[in-house]
């Protein structure tokens, strides 16, 4: 006798995933059908002297496969390196209006971004990936990007300054704008981040923020200036054609490899840029952005990058600092924001500066990290790299949570701080990060230590019931824990 049986979208298995989406889902149509607005439709302007121009860069590859395993489902290989996809956030003209819509925050087509998030909550099917498509569009498909699209780049300054309100204000030269190359998180892409790279922009930084293809995003879609087109979603390794021998640490490792040949991909568009090649990266991009391109030559300092990234970023960044500095990865320092708990060992490897910077949450949770305290082997690593005489700090941002430096709490504050329990203004948490990265830069540039970076250590343990000390200027002091810092010079 059959039973009666529910289709498999009601026989749910209580996942914290399926939990997660469904509350998700379910806010959604409470905010729908009462007429709340999701999210606020609109990032945060930015605030420094620079107005900001962003350019969607994709740059055909040489079609190296990083990896040799297969899908299941096509035989097509998991990690080909077709093309690589960047969005670039520069200082621009003042001024210069653009004829260009400014981009989505939620990249166009909406549907395989949403079909990734369906898959990534391990509940994706036709019904599942139409119901995440309206939410997205619901929630964010029509909030837009600050920055203005393809306008053209700020003269360099002859005499480019570190910003104005630093102490000392040390002239850095015509080296062309410093570049920053940043790398996403788990489950993100490249608008994920659009505060904190717009707002660098502002203050006079280039920022190319990747997008990873590697099955860590929702979605993404390759083009080809052949005009094809291919979609890469999360995958996992049930979807790989592998063996037993081949598990999650083996796909994670595959992962960050790939990752690694997209940075060094994104490195070698800039440098062509910065070459004078800008004219033929134009015509390569099936994006159709980059009028200005042509006239970047000799505008980007591509001989003292940094390397940057959140989460799993922040651990495909270590890696990539390997071996560094050398020709493909021209890193003479690190900027790394929550190195990932679980996205693999992290590289003990650094031979140049280095900033880690935990959230709040990140260092609070106790978690064990291949047998040690995630904490300790952060610590270890940093002042590994101290001993090795390049400067390197750890400290903790406190007040904010593991999303604080992305855009998720400016579109959405209330339920950010309620499911990740961050305390501080949102647009303060973004700013934290990004003033800290200035003084970074500026110290990387010119071996100067200002700010924060001039303090010493105020916790060598992250303690989750104090404040900075009252030794800390007033500006820092309800904000940061700084755990390890180079011996005073
Ligand atoms: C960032 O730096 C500026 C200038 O020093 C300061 O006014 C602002 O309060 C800082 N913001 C945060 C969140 O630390
Ligand atoms: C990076 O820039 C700074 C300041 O211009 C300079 O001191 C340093 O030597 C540079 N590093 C390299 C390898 O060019
Ligand atoms: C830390 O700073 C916050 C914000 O200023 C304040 O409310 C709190 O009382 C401080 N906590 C301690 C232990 O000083």
């Amino acid at each position: 006798m059959s039973r009666f049986r529910l289709p498999p979208i009601l026989r749910p298995r209580l996942t914290p995933k399926y939990v997660v989406s469904s509350v998700a889902a379910i806010y959604v149509v409470y905010c729908w059908l009462w007429g709340m607005p999701l999210l606020s439709s609109n990032l945060p302007a930015y605030t420094g002297p620079h107005s900001v121009g962003v350019i969607d860069i994709e740059s055909p590859c040489d079609g190296r496969k990083t990896s040799d395993v297969k899908f299941k489902s096509t035989g097509e290989p998991a990690f080909l390196l077709e093309t690589v996809l960047f969005s670039v956030y520069y200082p621009a003209v003042k001024g210069a209006k653009s004829d260009k819509p400014k981009h989505l925050w939620v990249p166009k087509p909406l549907a395989i971004t949403a079909e990734g998030y369906a898959k990534f909550a391990h509940i994706s099917n036709f019904l599942t990936n139409s119901i995440f498509t309206v939410a997205l569009w619901g929630i964010a498909g029509s909030t837009t990007i600050q920055a203005n699209v393809d306008v053209p780049l700020r003269e360099t300054a002859p005499s480019f300054k570190f910003t104005e309100h630093r102490e000392g204000k040390p002239e850095v030269g015509n080296d062309g704008f410093p570049v920053i190359v940043f790398s996403h998180g788990m489950a993100s892409s490249r608008t994920d981040y659009t505060h904190f790279c717009g707002e660098l922009a502002s203050r006079g930084y280039v920022v190319a923020a990747i997008e990873h293809r590697d099955g860590s995003s929702p979605g993404s879609m390759v083009m080809n200036i052949d005009g094809t087109e291919r979609p890469v979603y999360h995958f996992g390794l049930g979807e790989l054609d592998v063996d037993n021998s081949f598990d999650t640490p083996e796909l994670k490792q595959a992962q960050l490899d790939f990752r690694q040949a997209e940075i060094e991909e994104t490195v070698r568009v800039l440098r062509a840029i910065n070459d004078g090649s800008g004219a033929t990266i134009l015509e390569m991009n099936p994006r159709k952005e980059g009028d200005d391109l042509p006239n970047w030559e000799g505008k980007l300092d591509m001989t003292n990058v940094t390397i940057s990234g959140h989460s799993y970023g922040a651990t495909g960044a270590l890696q990539a600092l390997k071996g560094a500095p050398c020709p493909q990865r021209p890193f003479h320092g690190g900027l790394i924001l929550d190195p990932g708990k679980s996205s693999g060992p992290l590289n003990h490897d650094v031979d140049v500066p280095i900033l880690i910077v935990h959230s709040n949450s990140w260092s609070k949770k106790h978690s064990i990290f291949f047998g040690q305290p995630h904490f300790t082997v952060v610590k270890d690593l940093v002042m590994d790299v101290n001993k090795r005489g390049r400067a390197a700090w750890f400290m903790t941002s406190l007040g904010t949570s593991h999303p604080s430096v992305t855009d998720a709490p400016l579109l959405e504050p209330t339920l950010l701080s309620w499911t990740t329990g961050s305390t501080i203004d949102v647009i303060d948490g973004v700013r934290m990060y990004v003033n800290v990265t200035e003084e970074f830069m500026l110290f990387q540039k010119a071996h100067r230590r200002t700010g924060l970076l001039a303090l010493e250590v105020t916790h060598p343990d992250y303690d989750s019931t104090s404040n900075g000390t009252q030794e800390m200027p007033e500006l820092y002091h309800r904000f940061w824990q700084i755990h390890v810092a180079p011996d005073s010079v």
